[in-house]
């Protein structure tokens, strides 16, 4: 009897295990490099105060009422790559203009492709990420922090939905990074 109960702990213990390491984002190491992919912006005046921003348009749902998009290139462990980042804004009083004269007063996230070659050769090799507007990892209702492989399954899930992008790259507005 006691052997069945141990061998029944120890099934329920590696099961848990490899549903943890399983975890496709969230995970340590994902928070980690989202943390370096953030600075990395930051130093490059991408994100954070005074920020270089773009003329701020109207935006679809899920991303916001009004969004500012941007593509430039950013460095992470020495490799530069190409980074595509979006700022969702919202609020009392969102428009267009406002956005454009007080940025700050709107911003509610920050989502953010940032193309690491071998990362995920199934999905375009993209790092996901949303932050909030001081540079924190945002979490889906589950808890689970939004940076790295997010998500495949789930209706919410950045790749699930941009898979249904044009030209096969995961990207809506254009289709250069193919
Ligand atoms: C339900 C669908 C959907 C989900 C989920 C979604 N997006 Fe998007 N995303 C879009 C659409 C549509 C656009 C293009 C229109 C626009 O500019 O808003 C877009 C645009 C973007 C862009 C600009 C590049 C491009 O594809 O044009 C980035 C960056 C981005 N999304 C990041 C993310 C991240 C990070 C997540 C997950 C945290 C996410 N998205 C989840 C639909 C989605």
């Amino acid at each position: 009897m006691r052997k069945r109960i141990m061998a029944t702990a120890g099934a329920l213990c590696i099961g848990f295990t490899s549903v943890v390491s399983a975890a496709p984002f969230g995970g340590t190491d994902d928070m980690g490099y989202a943390g370096k992919l953030w600075s990395a912006m930051e130093g490059d005046g991408l994100v954070g105060n005074n920020a270089i921003m773009s003329a701020p348009y109207t935006g679809v749902h899920p991303h916001g009422a009004i969004l500012d998009t941007l593509d430039a290139t950013t460095t992470v462990d020495g490799k530069k790559n190409v980074v595509i980042i979006k700022r969702n804004y919202g609020g009392p009083g969102v428009s267009k203009q406002a956005v454009a004269n007080d940025p700050a007063k709107f911003l509610k996230a920050i989502t953010v492709m940032y193309k690491r070659p071998g990362y995920d050769p199934e999905d375009k090799d993209w790092f996901w990420v949303k932050f909030n507007p001081k540079g924190g990892v945002l979490k889906n209702p589950k808890g689970m922090s939004l940076a790295g492989k997010v998500a495949k399954g789930a209706a919410e899930g950045c790749i699930a939905c941009h898979t249904a992008a044009p030209g096969g790259d995961l990207v809506f507005n254009h289709d250069r990074y193919k």
